[in-house]
């Protein structure tokens, strides 16, 4: 298990003060000017050598990409914009750090914008986080009394932070459709090229960070990049807060060292599988966009991206929803088909089409009633949709349903075989929409 001296997050329960007193107490604003003092460069460099990779989802490099950033303005102002539009299913650590540790998620923001040349950050907050938003702008207000961020701050670069509050949709956490958004448009994402880093929010260089990630940066520039690569393992480094939902005994938040192994992770944080390990049937590790995996591939599970990716799934955004054996999988996964499809922007045809395709079929599958070759059509239409689409909600909406069919195609077989058995044409669909 994680030392408690190698915690980032050492309020994340909110058993202390979320205010300034408290989070200086723990240590966060604590020889922020000196940091600063020694250089952009420096900055970038520490967060590049302690292996920090994204922890909204896509485990990028952050500081490869905060080095994307051109090293001077061409006179267009730098932006960072930090994302916690936290929407992804099964994902709720970003709240967290806003309404616990909200200091340590600005004075990080004061940092990274520091090192990217820009003099204002907005923090994209998802619609439904109304109290979190409240928490981080009175967090945000006590950083500008105390002079630790505005104009002539105590830390000589001037810093100006805006809470943006979004209106709750999940496509406004894509990057490119959280400027948007910000901009005061429709949440669309954008073609890339070009990249935020040198097109991005109004036109300028931005750059956009999920709230973990920024949060993180001043304890390991504080620390070193050695104590936090130190941490894990090589390529996945550090501590990372992880999400434990679905059938364990105690559904949690905890921060534990990258590459811990699954089964320690569920007994010593969530008090362990529903009715007993011997009773889990599945796992999604990453939040809902990533493949699930089945029981047995879970027992010695190291909890990091390059072991999830080899897996064909992935660490995502450390989402781990646990599946026990009452699971109607093939309702679970039609559950989240559901979600994509409602959640699609409609630009690209793929998704707009394909999202709906798969949950009706999956809905049918859940009921048995299909055949038995529409399995591998459903497969086909994933791939289908995979890398052909503006954005990664195609690829988040295909991958659950590839995960099914790569792991449980023996239960959509059976199921359809015991619908054709016995018949019962008036079952309830999954959700009530799909009777229209
Ligand atoms: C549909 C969709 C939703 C996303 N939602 C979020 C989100 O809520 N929070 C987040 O940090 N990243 C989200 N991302 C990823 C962002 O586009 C982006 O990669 C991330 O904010 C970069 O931060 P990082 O490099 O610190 O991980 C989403 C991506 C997609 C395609
Ligand atoms: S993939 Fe889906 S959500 Fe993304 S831009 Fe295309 S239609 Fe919109």
């Amino acid at each position: 298990m994680l030392a408690d001296k190698d915690r980032i997050f050492q309020n994340l329960y909110g058993t202390g003060d979320w205010r300034l007193a408290g989070a200086r107490s723990r240590g966060a604003w604590d020889q922020t000017k000196s940091l600063i003092d020694k250089g952009r460069d420096w900055i970038i460099n520490e967060v590049k050598e302690s292996g920090l990779r994204g922890r909204g989802g896509a485990g990028f490099p952050t500081g490869l990409k905060w080095s994307f950033m051109p090293k001077e303005s061409d006179g267009r102002p730098h932006y960072l914009v930090v994302n916690a539009d936290e929407s992804e299913p099964g994902t709720c650590k970003d709240r967290e750090i806003m309404r616990h540790d909200p200091h340590l998620l600005i004075e990080g923001c004061l940092l990274a914008s520091f090192a990217m040349a820009a003099h204002t950050a907005y923090i994209y907050v998802r619609g439904e986080f109304i109290h979190e938003r409240k928490r981080l702008q009175a967090a945000v207000d006590e950083a500008y009394e105390a002079n630790l961020i505005g104009k002539n701050n105590i830390h000589g670069w001037d810093f100006d932070l805006y809470v943006h509050h979004g209106a709750g949709a999940y496509i406004c956490g894509e990057e490119t459709a959280l400027l948007e958004s910000l901009e005061g448009r429709k949440g669309q994402p954008r073609l890339k090229p070009p990249f935020p880093a040198n097109c991005g929010l109004y036109g300028a260089p931005t750059t956009v960070n999920n709230v973990e990630s920024i949060a993180v940066a001043p304890d390991i520039l504080r620390r070193g990049a050695s104590w936090f690569s130190g941490l894990g393992k090589p390529n996945n480094t550090g501590t990372k807060l992880f999400c434990i939902s679905g059938h364990v005994n105690s559904p949690c938040n905890v921060e534990e060292e990258m590459g811990i192994p699954l089964r320690e992770l569920i007994d010593k944080h969530a008090g362990g599988v529903r009715g007993g390990w011997d009773n889990l049937l599945a796992v999604i590790p990453g939040g809902a966009s990533v493949p699930c995996l089945p029981a047995t591939t879970c027992q010695n599970l190291p909890m990091d991206f390059d072991t999830l990716r080899d897996l064909k799934s992935g660490l995502g955004t450390a989402a781990v929803i646990v599946m026990d054996k009452s699971t109607d999988i093939i309702r679970a996964i039609a559950r989240l088909s559901y979600f994509y499809k409602h959640e699609s922007c409609g630009q690209c045809t793929p998704c707009r089409e394909g999202t709906g395709w798969m949950w009706r079929v999956l809905d049918r599958m859940a009921r048995g009633q299909a055949e038995v070759r529409e399995i591998d059509m459903l497969l086909d239409v994933t791939y289908q949709v995979e890398g052909h689409t503006i954005c990664a909600l195609g690829d988040a909406a295909a991958w659950p349903v590839q995960g099914l069919i790569r792991h449980f195609r023996h239960v959509i077989e059976e199921r359809i075989e015991s619908y054709s058995a016995n018949p019962k044409p008036d079952e309830a669909p999954v959700l009530a929409e799909a009777s229209q």
